[in-house]
């Protein structure tokens, strides 16, 4: 038996489907949405909404697709406060800091390291991201590597192996051994547990040379590329993603014209995470430039215990639209169309007949709000697969 429920009266719902309402987020106003088990079943204006067994009123609020964030490193033990307030006093980040949570997550249990993403999950998803990616990448040894793996799939389709984020203590003298371990018996034991693979392509962590070899080498075995590329400097990183066909180039901070080209003839999105930024203290990614040029744009927050403690994608959307220049449409288009876009998901990020019930009513008449009223937590409810979360 099928359960329908309405959400009615939506003051502003955001389709991100120009053919269904006004602008580029295809807005439609006084709207409501049918949902029947796991998927949208019908929307359009709220005075002409089907009867159904179950309706929410949304009194006037607005309600958008469910975030999509494709990009977190949630499988970690221990804490990196003193990292942070070490930044803070003016130390630079720097990679070296992930072999911290290395040794931390080789430590924990099985329990404590599930207990742990749960966690952050149900953090994520109170806060309305609907689709969620997670690496590995604190094991670097085979078997933490596929146990990192295997507690990421328990909540998540959408699992990346980053046994290349830096190259472990016990290989420090001998990197290119620890290359032939990750796309060698490391590969084999975590390929069958993946969909994606991931490689921190830059200065302290893996050269252009060393990430194309990983990530040929996951290719060949059925993960697709993304990669982290040019956070911390200007290096081979995005034209790499781009050349290989990988679904995203993530961070994107220091690009050259020849890498704003290349992504933008490309099909590799651009995932922005002013998150890293924010708790870096660094600039942030020129995405304006980025958007000018034509280049697919996508929000993360890069949720790690790091780089960017923060798995609020609502905070993400205000930091680029004050921090990067990003309009609120933009960005808001970002985080949920362009968030699915990287994750090459058609499912998802959209509001249309058919597609995922993944849905966020906000505590607010518009989605411009996210951005108008930073740090306010705005997401009032939502559904993930059509059950309230
Ligand atoms: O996306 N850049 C590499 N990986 C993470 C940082 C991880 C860490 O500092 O623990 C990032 O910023
Ligand atoms: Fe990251």
């Amino acid at each position: 038996m099928t359960t329908a429920t309405a959400i009615i009266d939506i003051s502003t719902l955001v389709t991100n489907d120009p053919s269904l309402g006004e602008g580029p987020l295809g807005l439609i106003r006084d709207a409501a949405v049918v949902m029947e088990d796991d998927r949208i079943a019908w929307i359009g204006d709220s005075s002409k909404a089907p009867a159904t067994d179950n309706q929410v009123d949304a009194g006037g609020r607005a309600l958008l697709p469910g975030f999509v964030d494709s990009h977190s490193h949630l499988v970690f033990a221990g804490d990196r406060t003193e990292e942070f307030n070490a930044r803070m006093s003016g130390r630079p980040y720097s990679a070296g800091g992930i072999r911290t949570t290395v040794a931390a997550t080789r430590a924990a249990s099985d329990q404590d390291l599930d207990a742990n993403v749960a966690h952050y999950v149900r953090e994520a998803r109170r806060q309305g991201t609907t689709t969620l990616e997670i690496k590995s990448g604190y094991g670097l040894t085979s078997q933490d590597e596929a146990r990192s793996l295997e507690v990421a799939s328990a909540y998540t389709d959408e699992v990346t192996y980053l046994g290349a984020h830096v190259v472990p203590p016990e290989f420090a003298d001998d990197a290119a051994a620890y290359v032939d371990l990750v796309t060698g018996p490391m590969l084999d034991l975590c390929a069958p547990r993946a969909r994606w693979i991931d490689v921190f392509c830059e200065r302290g962590a893996f050269d252009g040379d060393q990430a194309r070899t990983i990530l040929t080498a996951g290719a060949r075995r059925g993960l697709t590329p993304r990669v982290h590329a040019n956070q911390l400097t200007q290096g081979p990183g995005v034209q790499l993603a781009v050349e290989l066909g990988a679904a995203s180039a993530d961070h994107c901070t220091h690009l050259s014209d020849a890498d704003v080209d290349a992504l933008a003839q490309g099909d590799t999105v651009a995932t922005l995470l002013p998150g890293a930024e924010f708790s870096t203290r660094s600039p942030y990614p020129d995405a304006r430039r980025l958007l000018d040029a034509g280049v697919t744009v996508a929000l993360s927050p890069d949720c790690n215990p790091g780089s960017s403690f923060t798995s609020s994608m609502s905070f993400c959307v205000a930091l680029a639209v004050r921090e990067m220049r990003m309009t609120p449409d933009e960005a808001v288009w970002a985080a949920t169309a362009g968030g699915a876009r990287a994750l090459r998901r058609t499912d998802v990020g959209r509001v249309a007949v058919g597609l995922r019930a993944d849905l966020v009513l906000l505590d607010a008449p518009s989605h411009v709000h996210l951005a108008y009223r930073p740090g306010v937590p705005l997401v009032a409810a939502a559904w993930h697969g059509g059950t309230l979360v």
